[in-house]
């Protein structure tokens, strides 16, 4: 299965990718992941990254070209993958499309998660990551429960630097301008796939695979 998850900040990608990874074994593929790995180990790329991710703006394309490019090379990728984040723009999207086609392994499809704008805001601003486990909570919609599962073992709920409100506006403004029009590309390749993900995550989760 090879495919990439299409949607606005919040709408669910990482979330899904990382039960389908768990669920198909095969690997999630995040740009957004690698990019704050390479912004944790500080390195000059990695500070010029932070500053571009901290606005809320896209990495260059190039750049994030060469990470995908790398990445699908790697030995757990070749019976598959789930792409998230990548492609965020038209120019990706062509760049993820000959690098396919080389490679003799197009793409199956590409899921749009559909999610309400009003809806968004909340779920990025209650995003909490647990410092333990890498598990993605969230204060306004995870339960008591699973909250204090991190806590209780010494973890600590972190929030990504990019998560507030001004941040989060200027995203959702990128993606509406940058990365919408990839629904129209995936369209006419006959490629796109609409799931609502409004609902639980295990609602959305069911979705997804039906869909697929
Ligand atoms: P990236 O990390 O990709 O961020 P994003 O696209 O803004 O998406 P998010 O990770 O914020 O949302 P998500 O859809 O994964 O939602 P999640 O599952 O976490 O990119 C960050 C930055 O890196 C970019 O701004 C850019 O600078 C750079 N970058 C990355 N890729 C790039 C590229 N290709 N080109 C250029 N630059 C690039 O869920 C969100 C929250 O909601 C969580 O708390 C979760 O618990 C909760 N939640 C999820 N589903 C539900 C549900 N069904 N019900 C209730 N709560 C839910
Ligand atoms: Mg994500």
């Amino acid at each position: 299965m090879r495919i990439v998850l299409l949607g606005a900040p919040g709408s669910g990608k990482g979330t899904q990718a990382k039960k389908l990874m768990a669920d198909k074994n095969i690997p999630q593929v995040s740009t957004g992941d690698m990019l704050r790995e390479a912004v944790a180990e500080g390195t000059r790329f990695g500070l010029k990254a932070k500053s571009i991710m901290e606005a809320g703006n896209l990495v260059p394309d190039e750049v994030v070209l060469g990470i995908i490019s790398e990445r699908l090379d790697q030995p757990d990728a070749q019976d598959g993958f789930i792409l998230d984040g990548f492609p965020r723009t038209t120019q990706q999207a062509l760049d993820l499309e000959e690098l396919l086609d080389q490679m003799g392994t197009p793409l199956n499809s590409a899921v749009l998660m559909d999610v309400d704008f009003d809806i968004l805001m909340k779920r990025l601003t209650g995003r909490r990551t647990c410092s333990l486990t890498g598990k993605l909570l969230n204060v306004y919609f995870s339960s008591q429960e699973e909250l204090d599962e991190c806590t209780d073992a010494g973890g600590e709920l972190i929030q990504r630097e990019d998560d507030n409100e001004e941040t989060i506006g200027n995203r959702l403004d990128v993606y509406r301008e940058n990365t919408e029009p990839l629904i129209e590309f995936y369209r006419k390749r006959d490629k796109l796939v609409t799931i609502n993900a409004e609902g639980s995550i295990d609602e959305v989760y069911e979705r997804l695979v039906e869909a697929l």
